[in-house]
C-alpha cells in the first residue's frame, strides 16, 4: 500500500551547504501491518511522512500510496490517508465535534455521513467526556486525540502518524496503541513513526531505523535480533547509531 524507493530530499543549510536529511530510502508498507520508523531527533523521519502526506516535494526517488505516486497525484493519495503531525491546528473556540463537523465539511462529506461518521471516531478515541468541551480547555492528550480523529473521518485506508504518542502520559498514548492496533485489525496499513524503542517494539510489526537520513535496517524485532546480534532493541539502537561518524544534531 506504501512503496518507497530511493526518496530523497535535499535542503540548502546555511553552514552545513547542501544536505540530504533523507538519503536514498526505500521501504514498503503492506495493508494489515504497523510500520515503525524509529529514529532520534533531526533523523528525518518528519521530512519523510510528509513527502509521503504530498504537503513536501521529494528532490528525487518515488513514492507510492494505494497505487498513486505522490507528485503524480497527489489529490487521490490525500483522499487515502490520514496524516496526523505535531503541528496540526484546531480551532481553539470550538469544541472537538464542532471541528470535526467543519473539517469533514471542508472535505465534502456528507451532513447524513458525517453525524454517525463523528459518533464513531469519538466513540472509538474515548472522546465522550470532552466532545463537547472547547478545544482551548483541554490538556494536550485530549487535543491529540481530537487532531486524530480529524485524521480519520473520512476513513482512510492508510494512517500516517507522525510521533502520534510524543509528549503524552501514559493513559492517553494507551488510548492512541490500542487504536492503532485496531486500526491495524481492520486492515489499515499504518506507517508510524518514533523515537521511543520500546513503544515500536511493542506496536510494530517491522521496524526500520533511520539516523541521519538513512535506514541502517528494516526488519521485525526478530530479525534486528538476529542482525545485530543483540537481545534488547536499545542496545540495537545505539548500535546503530554508533556506527556514525558524527552524532545525529537536535532539531
Ligand atoms: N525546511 C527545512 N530546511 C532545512 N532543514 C530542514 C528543514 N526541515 C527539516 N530540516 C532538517 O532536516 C533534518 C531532519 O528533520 P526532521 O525530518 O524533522 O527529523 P525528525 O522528525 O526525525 O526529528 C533536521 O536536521 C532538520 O533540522
Ligand atoms: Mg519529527
Amino acid at each position: 500500500m506504501i512503496q518507497v524507493s530511493d526518496l530523497t530530499k535535499t535542503f540548502r543549510d546555511k553552514s552545513r551547504g547542501l544536505r540530504a536529511v533523507v538519503d536514498h530510502i526505500s521501504f514498503e508498507v503492506r495493508d494489515g501491518e504497523i510500520f515503525g520508523l524509529l529514529g532520534p531527533n533531526g533523523a528525518g523521519k518528519t521530512t519523510t511522512l510528509r513527502m509521503l502526506a504530498t504537503l513536501l516535494k521529494a528532490t528525487s526517488g518515488r513514492a507510492m500510496v494505494g497505487g498513486h505516486e505522490v507528485t503524480a497525484d497527489p489529490a487521490a493519495v490525500r483522499r487515502m490517508i490520514g496524516f496526523l503531525s505535531g503541528d496540526m491546528g484546531l480551532y481553539h473556540r470550538l469544541t472537538p465535534r464542532e471541528v470535526l463537523k467543519v473539517f469533514g465539511r471542508l472535505n465534502g462529506l456528507r451532513d447524513e455521513f458525517l453525524r454517525t461518521r463523528i459518533d464513531e471516531v469519538v466513540e472509538m478515541l474515548q472522546m465522550r467526556d470532552f466532545a463537547d468541551t472547547k478545544v482551548d480547555q483541554l490538556s494536550t492528550g485530549m487535543r491529540q486525540r481530537a487532531a486524530l480523529a480529524r485524521t480519520l473521518l473520512h476513513d482512510p485506508p492508510v494512517l500516517i502518524l507522525d510521533e502520534p504518542t510524543s509528549g503524552l502520559d501514559v493513559p492517553t498514548a494507551r488510548v492512541i496503541e490500542e487504536f492503532i492496533l485496531q486500526a491495524r485489525r481492520s486492515g489499515k496499513c499504518i506507517l508510524y513513526s518514533t523515537h521511543v524503542m520500546e513503544e515500536a517494539e511493542f506496536l510494530c510489526d517491522r521496524i526500520a531505523v533511520i539516523n541521519q537520513g538513512r535506514i541502517r535496517i528494516t526488519g521485525t524485532m526478530s530479525e534486528l535480533k538476529a542482525a545485530t546480534g543483540r537481545e534488547r532493541l536499545r542496545e540495537i539502537f545505539l548500535d546503530l547509531l554508533d556506527d556514525q561518524p558524527e552524532k545525529a544534531a537536535a532539531p
